[in-house]
């Protein structure tokens, strides 16, 4: 009787522990990024600036940098699109999303990576983005032009905005994106990259959603921030599994 009273507390006690350890990892929803520009924790903002107003009810952006992410060689960054001639406003509407979404999203948490940067401290990686949002941005700008397929680096900064390098043409998009996958992957290092799923699958996060109908980012960081946490059991649950084994061998004993 007293045995089976012990195997129950062990049953409840890996239950417990294997719950507890599958919660979503709360340091991961609802964060901002240590950048040059982010605010600490994220909070409401009332007058984000036309494209990055879906950030309105939780943002890691200050109205100013909204205000700047709509422009040519802003202060943020001093990144100049038009560094092959004129970027088609349809295409630009993508870079300027982009930047929104970088600068405001508090739902980024999960892809949050430590770096040793003079400009940043943390950067993203691999966010996986809804195929849609990435099809379009590649064929929207498939009519603009550009010299390289890593925007982060290797631009001739001495004009105090990036211009091509020497060498590097200036050529269609697609010839430095040959694929949507190319440009999301490729153009801020692997910041991104192109998801299997699909808008609304609660599975990719979206560049573009309607405020309306909540952010749906949301659910997309608890899932993965879940799915993150529970990659992690095993590991945690281990020495726990081995301790209740040699206890239950010495009451076995006793
Ligand atoms: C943008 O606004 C925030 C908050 O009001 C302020 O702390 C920051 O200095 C501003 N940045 C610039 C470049 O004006
Ligand atoms: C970051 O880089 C600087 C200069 O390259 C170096 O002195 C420092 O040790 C690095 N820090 C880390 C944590 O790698
Ligand atoms: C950088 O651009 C300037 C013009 O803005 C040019 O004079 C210079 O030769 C360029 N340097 C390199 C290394 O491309
Ligand atoms: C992408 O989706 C297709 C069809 O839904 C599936 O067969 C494939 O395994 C998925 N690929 C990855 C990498 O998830």
């Amino acid at each position: 009787m007293a045995q089976l009273v012990r195997t129950q507390l062990l049953f409840l006690l890996v239950g417990v522990t294997a719950v507890w350890a599958a919660r979503p990892r709360t340091e991961l929803l609802s964060v901002c990024m240590d950048a040059k520009h982010h605010k600490e924790k994220p909070s409401p903002e009332d007058q984000l600036h036309k494209q990055c107003s879906p950030w309105k009810k939780n943002s890691c952006c200050f109205p100013n940098t909204s205000q700047e992410a709509h422009k040519d060689i802003s202060y943020l960054y001093k990144f100049n699109w038009d560094h092959c001639g004129h970027m088609t406003p349809a295409c630009k509407r993508h870079f300027i999303q982009d930047t929104c979404l970088y600068e405001c999203s508090p739902n980024l948490g999960p892809w949050i990576q430590e770096v040793n940067q003079s400009w940043r401290k943390e950067r993203i990686l691999d966010v996986p983005l809804c195929k849609e949002d990435c099809q379009q941005w590649w064929q929207d700008c498939r009519t603009s032009y550009t010299c390289k397929s890593n925007w982060h680096r290797g631009w001739n900064w001495t004009s105090g905005y990036n211009q091509c390098p020497v060498g590097a043409a200036c050529l269609p998009f697609h010839f430095y994106f040959p694929t949507s996958a190319a440009l999301c992957r490729e153009i801020w290092s692997h910041s991104y990259k192109l998801s299997n799923y699909s808008r609304g699958s609660g599975r990719c996060i979206q560049m573009w959603f309607d405020p309306a109908q909540g952010n749906p980012n949301e659910e997309v960081a608890r899932f993965y921030a879940l799915a993150m946490s529970a990659g992690a059991l095993p590991r945690g649950l281990e020495p726990l599994l081995l301790s209740l084994a040699l206890m239950q061998q010495l009451w076995l004993l006793g």
